[in-house]
């Protein structure tokens, strides 16, 4: 406070939005702020001196300085305003000195002009949210769902029939493959459809906040919770589908109300008395490895179970190249739309590098390389030098081709090209995934990690080094 010169007191005072008065023991008025003088027609020289109850009517500030008793939000009338006054006694080495007091909102004008703001932001909120729930549809339909390779096909017609029926399903899939994309057009084409699609980022929703944001809370559950309580999505959900996105992002406490919910078909908003029945179909997503989750015991296998009904199991983009011809051009129709274009074609050099590439990013990478490439496109025909560097660098090794069965094994034979390369890429390829795969289970812990594979920290530390991983 000593280094603080006194003109700065003065006006700190005078820019906060409580008005000051200070008092002796006996109510003799030691200190006024301006802004306080102004507002009940007088000014400091005039004031300090005289005892309070001559300058503010119904003053108490002479009672507080005899008293000690501190007096908080008071509510006291001046010039015709109720104002919300706070009296503190100054207390110095034990001895009750004095008293300051202080009023909030110098004009009470801006007191109604606040409380009408905030009702004003209150009210469109509540308009956004019930907007929002009315628009809680799904976009896309299986006429979105672009690809002609026969296990495409094959997965989109399964998805099409199981539509219909009202069991849960699991979509499973590495990211970018498109599936929230299936669950939007199975909600789709289900006599679920006129009702709502509520997508649920698990992994997004901090852990402490997912059970009040799937289950609602009541009035009062905790401090900060909204007058009237909350709807949960499950109850928003209600009659339509619920999409449990990131599922295997879910932490095990979580899991286990999750189960109850689903079992039951009835929840129990946060702090809630009343049960809620509730008629909901489950689609969950995950690009986790569930069935290892249930096998290391991070994943409830009883919860794995309901959800696992059916399983949607996308296969990756490299596993269906034939598709990618079919996916670019559709995707550059879109981004013409987007970016007001027209006639963008692809060279044959592209495609061709388009083949060889592994896309682990899947549909969403390839997507991602088409639109950067028209934004930083001349002419009409995507080239070579419109991808991304690591893209655009031709590739030393050669591919072949092997043809292997499909997962589901419906007699049929996906090819996949593989490059030709020494052993010891392959070997470090591998290993720069399984690292990278692993430090996502562990949400990027390196010790857990480095434990899981079974290596020492330091050594995990180096590969990250040498891998470029962050
Ligand atoms: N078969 C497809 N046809 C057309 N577009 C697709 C297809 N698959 C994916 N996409 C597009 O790729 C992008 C990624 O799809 P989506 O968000 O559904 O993937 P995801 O599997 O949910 O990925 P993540 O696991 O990262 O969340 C979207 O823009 C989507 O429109
Ligand atoms: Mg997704």
């Amino acid at each position: 406070m000593k280094t603080l010169p006194r003109e700065w007191l003065e006006e700190i005072i005078n820019l906060l939005n409580e008005r000051i008065v200070v008092v002796n023991r006996k109510g003799i008025i030691l200190y006024m702020d301006k802004a306080y003088c102004d507002f009940i027609d007088t000014t400091q020289d005039e004031v300090i001196g005289l005892p309070i109850q001559e300058v503010v009517e119904n003053s108490r500030m002479h009672i507080v300085a005899r008293t000690g008793k501190e007096e908080i939000q008071e509510l006291q009338p001046i010039n015709n305003s109720v104002m919300v006054a706070n009296r503190f006694p100054i207390v110095i080495d034990g001895n009750i000195e004095g008293a300051v007091g202080t009023v909030m909102f110098s004009d009470p004008e801006k007191l109604r002009m606040y409380r009408n703001h905030i009702q004003q932001l209150v009210n469109d909120i509540r308009y956004y949210r019930s907007a929002a729930e009315k628009n809680m549809k799904s976009k896309y339909t299986f006429h979105d769902l672009l690809g002609e390779s026969p296990v495409f096909k094959k997965l989109k017609d399964f998805a099409k029939v199981i539509s219909g029926n009202d069991s849960s399903i699991l979509i499973t899939g590495e990211s970018g493959t498109g599936k929230e994309l299936f669950a939007n057009a199975i909600h789709n084409s289900s006599f679920r459809d006129q009702n709502p699609f509520v997508p649920v980022n698990c992994a997004a929703i901090p852990e402490e906040l997912l059970e009040s944001e799937l289950f609602g809370y009541e009035d009062g559950a905790f401090t900060g919770a909204k007058k009237g309580g909350k709807k949960g999505l499950f109850e928003i959900a209600n009659n339509g589908t619920i999409f449990l996105d990131e599922i295997g992002d879910m932490s095990l406490s979580m899991q286990s109300k999750l189960l109850r919910a689903l079992q039951e078909r009835e929840i129990l908003p946060v702090g809630g008395q009343k049960i809620i029945s509730i008629d909901v179909r489950i689609i969950a997503a995950t690009h986790r490895d569930l069935e290892n989750m249930v096998r290391e015991g991070t994943f409830r296998q009883d919860l794995f179970y309901r959800i696992n009904v059916i399983n949607i199991d996308i296969p990756p983009l490299r596993m269906r190249k034939e598709d990618i011809p079919l996916l670019s051009e559709m995707l550059i129709r879109k981004l013409e739309r987007k970016f007001y274009r027209q006639n963008v074609a692809i060279s044959p050099e592209v495609l061709k590098r388009f083949y060889q590439h592994t896309w682990p990013g899947n549909v969403r990478e390839l997507e991602n390389v088409l639109e950067r490439a028209i934004n930083v496109l001349e002419n009409k025909t995507i080239e070579l030098h419109d991808l991304p560097l690591y893209l655009k660098e031709p590739k030393l090794e050669d591919t072949y081709t092997v043809k292997q069965k499909t997962k589901n094994n419906h007699n049929q034979f996906i090819v996949t090209s593989i490059p030709i390369q020494p052993l010891k890429d392959t070997m470090a390829t591998v290993e720069r995934q399984a690292i990278k795969e692993m430090l996502a289970f562990t949400d990027g812990n390196k010790l857990k990690a480095a434990k899981l594979l079974g290596i020492a920290k330091t050594s995990l530390y180096d590969k990250c080094k040498m891998y470029d991983i962050k």
